[in-house]
């Protein structure tokens, strides 16, 4: 386990120095079998030759103040040993007054993505994506890796960062691999921890609102309207009484513009409250 900002930099530069390849997974820990499909990519990718480097930091300027910072799940000891299982090389733990340094000259700069961040979760959470891009081009700093991989789950994130690393020519390869489901289908996610055990079937609203759309859409001889499909959805999630929904959009999977008629091909994403715990999820229709 690495966990000084210097000492990763400096571990990289020796790689890079020598040819070593270098896969990245930036996580905030709490780790599940969805992380795990991602740092078998990353292996893939490098080979047995090459280093997978995995980053556990739950990254404060991404959360709003409002928001679950302080309660995030944490199991470092857990986190140690599925990576050590999953032959991770490298755990890279910082530690945030080394991440944002209150002290010697503080921190002040910040990378904001300002076209595909502004919609759906960036609405909802209006200062999440620029604490996603900030510690992400910081965590490519430090880690300087070849390829760095992210879950399809956070479809938006990963579209916001592929955008990033093209504006600010990171010289890396962004690579995206599907959402791991539960065998209900629930998306895997650090926060389903917080679901009671009323809660936890009731968060199949979100996976069962997916299915019924590309059921809807699929069985449709001409495009659906979106607001039409929205409505339809949300009588099937409000069967589920935890349930309330944040939002439910239709979209363009290249551009993220929100698009009126829904038809194949079409990205859908959506996000509900489950109690007080917020569930995202999205899918090609
Ligand atoms: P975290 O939620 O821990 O997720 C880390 C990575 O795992 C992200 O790329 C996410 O999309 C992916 N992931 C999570 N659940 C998944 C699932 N069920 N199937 C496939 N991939 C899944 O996303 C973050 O952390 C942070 O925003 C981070 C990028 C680390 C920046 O702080």
């Amino acid at each position: 386990m690495v966990t000084s900002v210097s000492a990763m930099q400096r571990l990289a530069k020796s790689w890079q120095r020598k040819g070593v390849r270098v896969g990245f997974v930036p996580t905030m820990g709490y780790l599940h079998a969805g992380h795990l499909s991602l740092v078998k990519r990353a292996r893939q990718i490098v080979g047995k030759q090459g280093v997978v480097v995995v980053s556990i930091y739950v990254n404060p300027t991404q959360f709003a103040p409002t928001e679950d910072l302080s309660r995030y799940p944490r199991d470092l000891d857990g986190d140690k040993k599925l990576c050590r299982e999953a032959g991770v090389d490298i755990i890279f733990v910082p530690a945030s007054k080394e991440m944002y340094p209150p002290e010697g000259g503080g921190f002040s700069t910040y990378v904001v993505e300002e076209n595909l961040s502004k919609s759906m979760e960036g609405e909802s959470r209006p200062t999440h994506f620029r604490g996603v891009t900030t510690v992400v081009a910081k965590l490519f700093n430090i880690v300087l890796p070849e390829v760095a991989v992210f879950g399809a789950k956070d479809f938006q994130q990963a579209a916001v960062v592929q955008q990033m690393v093209h504006d600010l020519n990171f010289p890396l390869k962004i690579v995206v691999v599907p959402t791991h489901r539960e065998p209900d289908g629930l998306a895997m996610s650090s926060r389903n921890k917080y679901l009671s055990l009323e809660e936890r079937p009731q968060a199949l609203a979100l996976s069962r609102a997916i299915q019924q759309a590309q059921r809807l859409v699929h069985h449709s001889k001409r495009p659906i309207a979106a607001e039409k499909l929205q409505t339809t959805l949300a009588k099937l999630i409000s069967e589920h009484p935890a349930a309330r929904i944040d939002y439910i959009a239709f979209f363009d999977p290249q551009t993220l513009r929100p698009l009126e008629k829904v038809s194949r091909g079409v990205q859908m994403a959506l996000a509900v409250f489950i109690g007080k715990t917020r569930l995202i999820d999205n899918a090609k229709l």
